[in-house]
C-alpha cells in the first residue's frame, strides 16, 4: 500500500505554545506509527516567537509565508509574551498567517469530557456539545482605522477602529455554518449579532442569514443578540448546536463556552481555508499563559484536540474519532490535568491519551 504523507509547518511560539504543540504532535506520531506505514506525518518547525522578534525585528521572516504555504497545515502553539505589546504580536504572527492564507472560518467546538466537572449544573444529566463557528477575516478585525486621526494630540486623541462586514463575507461564512450543521445530529443554525444597536453592518448579516436559510429548509434557525447568547450559553446551552458569528463575538463566546465545558485548555480551534487554496491553521483556543509557561503543567488536551482537528482535514475521520475517543477515555479514568483539579503535568497527561490511544487501536 502506498503511504499518504502529510507535512505539517509547526509553530510552537510562545509560553505554553512549545509544550503542548508538543503534546499534539507526540499524539500525531502514535497514529501515525499505529497506520503501519499508510500515514506518514512529516513536520518542519519554524522557530517564529516573540523572543525571535526581539532579536531580529520580525516574527516572519521574508519569503516566510511562502515556506509555509508549501505544507498541508499549520499547527500553531500561541502567541504572547509581557516583552511585546499584545496587538503587534497577535498581527506579527497569527494574524499574519490568518489573513494572507484567508483562513475565514474559524471553527470552536464546545466539547464536554467525561471525568471534566463543569460550572453548569445542566452538564451532569444533559447531552451537550456544540461547535462556535468563527467569521475570521473581516468584521471586527478587520484591523481598520487610526488614531489621532486629525492632529487633536496629547488628552485629546481619536481612535477609530471601524469593523468591515461584505456581503460575501457573510455569506460564505453563514453557508459553511449551514453545511455544517447538516453533518451534526441536531441541524439547528444560531446566527448571532447585536443588529439593534449596530444598524449597518450586522443587519446586513441578518439580512443574509435570512436569506441563505431559505436554501436550508431542513435546518431550524435562530437569530440572536449577543448579549442574550451570552446568557443562553450558561442557562440553555442544551438548545444549541451550532453558533455563527463575527470575529469579536465568536472570540467572546467561545471562551465563554470552553470555561463552561471546564477550562480554556480544553478548547479546540481550526483556521480553515475551506477554499483549500492555502494552508489551514490549527491551535487551542488558550493563549501562551504566562502565569504557568516554563512550569510543564499546561493542559494539552486543547492543543491534542486541534489535532485530531487538523485530521479530520487531512480526511483522516477514523483517526481523528480515535484520539477524541482516546482523550474521553483519560479523563474518564479520572486522569486530570491541574486546571481541571487533576494531578498530570502536560506529559503525563499526554502519555495518559497515548496509552488510550494505543489500548483502542
Ligand atoms: P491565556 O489563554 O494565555 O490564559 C488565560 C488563563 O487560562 C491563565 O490563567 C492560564 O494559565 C490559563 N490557561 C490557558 N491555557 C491553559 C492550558 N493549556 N492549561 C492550563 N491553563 C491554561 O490568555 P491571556 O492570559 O489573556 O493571554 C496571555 C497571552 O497570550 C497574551 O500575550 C495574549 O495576547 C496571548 N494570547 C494569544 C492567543 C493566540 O496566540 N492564539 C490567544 C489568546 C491570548
Ligand atoms: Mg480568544
Amino acid at each position: 500500500t502506498e503511504t499518504q504523507t502529510f507535512s505539517i509547518a509547526s509553530i510552537p511560539g510562545d509560553g505554553i505554545g512549545g509544550e503542548v504543540v508538543a503534546a499534539g504532535l507526540r499524539v500525531l506520531d502514535t497514529i501515525a506509527k499505529q497506520s503501519e506505514g499508510a500515514v506518514e506525518f512529516d513536520v518542519t518547525e519554524f522557530p517564529w516567537s516573540s523572543e525571535y522578534y526581539l532579536k531580529n525585528g520580525h516574527y516572519i521572516p521574508e519569503g516566510g509565508l511562502e515556506e509555509l504555504q508549501k505544507h498541508d497545515a499549520i499547527y500553531f502553539g500561541a502567541v504572547g509574551t509581557a516583552d511585546v505589546p499584545d496587538h503587534t504580536s497577535l498581527w506579527g504572527l497569527r494574524l499574519a498567517i490568518t489573513q494572507p492564507f484567508d483562513q475565514w472560518a474559524n471553527i470552536r467546538p464546545v466539547t464536554f469530557l467525561p471525568g471534566v466537572q463543569s460550572p453548569l449544573r445542566k452538564a451532569d444529566d444533559t447531552e451537550l456539545d456544540w461547535i462556535v463557528v468563527r467569521e475570521n477575516s473581516e468584521g471586527e478585525y478587520a484591523g481598520m482605522g487610526g488614531r489621532n486621526l486629525s492632529g487633536r494630540g496629547p488628552g485629546n486623541e481619536v481612535a477609530l477602529q471601524t469593523s468591515l462586514h461584505t456581503e460575501k463575507g457573510c455569506e460564505r461564512i453563514i453557508r459553511f455554518a449551514f453545511d455544517l450543521a447538516r453533518t451534526r445530529e441536531v441541524k439547528k443554525v444560531s446566527s448571532v449579532t447585536k443588529s439593534n444597536a449596530q444598524q449597518y453592518g450586522m443587519v446586513l448579516w441578518d439580512e443574509v442569514f435570512a436569506r441563505v436559510a431559505q436554501d436550508y429548509p431542513d435546518v431550524e434557525t435562530e437569530s440572536v443578540l449577543v448579549d442574550a447568547m451570552s446568557a443562553k450559553f450558561v442557562l440553555h446551552p442544551e438548545q444549541l448546536s451550532v453558533v455563527v458569528a463575527s470575529n469579536l463575538h465568536a472570540d467572546i463566546l467561545s471562551d465563554l463556552g470552553s470555561a463552561l465545558a471546564g477550562s480554556l485548555g480544553l478548547a479546540a480551534s481550526a483556521n480553515l481555508n475551506p477554499d483549500r487554496r492555502f494552508p489551514s491553521m490549527f491551535e487551542p483556543v488558550h493563549g501562551s499563559a504566562p502565569d504557568i509557561a516554563g512550569q510543564g503543567i499546561s493542559n494539552p488536551i486543547g492543543a491534542i484536540s486541534s489535532a485530531a482537528l487538523m485530521l479530520d482535514e487531512f480526511g483522516l475521520h477514523t483517526e481523528a474519532d480515535r484520539v477524541r475517543k482516546a482523550i474521553e477515555n483519560a479523563t474518564g479514568a479520572g486522569i486530570l490535568p491541574r486546571d481541571l483539579g487533576g494531578e498530570s503535568n502536560t506529559v503525563e497527561m499526554t502519555e495518559a491519551i497515548v496509552t488510550q490511544l494505543e489500548a483502542i487501536h
